[in-house]
């Protein structure tokens, strides 16, 4: 599918999606969880088709939150199996397409082949310009708050920064996606109205924009109504709607 480039149309920079709903998608009809997961995969892909037709830059997918552990053990690893196989998969077309796949996350924890096949496509496409994608696994927004308090603490401890000159910028520079744009957007798909430790740092002034579709009914005319919601917003980043009205002209 291709999608019309939406022309008078101000694009996100960074959209950030959490997928929720592909177990109620399956359980709708009467199949196991992992057959709502593998129809999450269709659906990822076209959404990643719709940011490299429309030229959004980055796009960042909540696939495995730290909490996800806590799912049933063969839940959990039909997952992880998914994971690899989607990678091997998909990495010749992502990479011909230019995207550029990067994870966030504490990956130690996966296996020792999950890791590798991270690894593998991370490196294969690390040259792509078109499309960043970042693939969240094993991420928790507290958890990236955390190791960059632990890496500006150890500037600390090492006396190349004093405790009185640490500012959020310092922080800011040790997250997670520090090189790119904060996201504009961000979308949470299957109804609930949370942002489920996702980017909380990155998120301060994003646009939420929350839909009931489950995520393998989301496709790209549902992604083009999130884009109309962006289009609609004022933002104003603390500013009032006039201070904004002068500093745009
Ligand atoms: C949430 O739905 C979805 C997940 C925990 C997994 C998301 C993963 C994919 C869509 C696959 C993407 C693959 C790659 C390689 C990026 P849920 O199980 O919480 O649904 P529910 O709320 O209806 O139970």
């Amino acid at each position: 599918m291709e999608p019309d480039k939406p022309v008078s149309r101000q694009l996100p920079r960074h959209v950030a999606i959490i997928m929720d709903g592909n177990g109620r998608w399956a359980k709708q009809r009467n199949q196991a969880r992992h057959a709502g997961h593998r129809a999450g995969v269709e659906a990822t892909r076209a959404i990643i088709e719709y940011c490299v037709c429309t030229s959004i830059p980055c796009l960042t997918l909540f696939a495995f939150s730290s909490e996800n552990w806590q799912r049933p053990k063969h839940e959990v690893s039909l997952l992880m199996e998914l994971f690899v196989q989607s990678l091997k998969r998909e990495t010749d077309k992502l990479n011909s397409n230019g995207v550029c796949v990067r994870f966030i996350g504490d990956r130690s924890a996966f296996s020792a082949r999950l890791q590798k096949q991270i690894a593998e496509t991370e490196q294969f496409t690390q040259d792509n310009t078109t499309l960043t994608l970042n693939i969240a696994a094993n991420y928790g927004g507290r958890w990236d708050i955390t190791q960059a308090a632990r890496a500006v603490a150890q500037q600390v401890e090492s006396g190349t920064l004093s405790a009185a000159e640490l500012t959020e910028q310092h922080l800011t520079d040790a997250m997670c996606l520090a090189d790119l744009p904060e996201p504009d957007l961000f979308i949470r798909t299957g109804g609930e109205k949370r942002i489920s430790n996702f980017l909380l740092w990155q998120l301060a002034y994003t646009e939420l924009y929350f839909c009931d579709v489950l995520w393998p009914d989301f496709n790209q005319q549902y992604f083009d109504e999130a884009i109309v919601f962006y289009n609609q917003r004022e933002r104003r980043f603390g500013m009032t709607s006039e201070q904004l009205t002068q500093v745009q002209n």
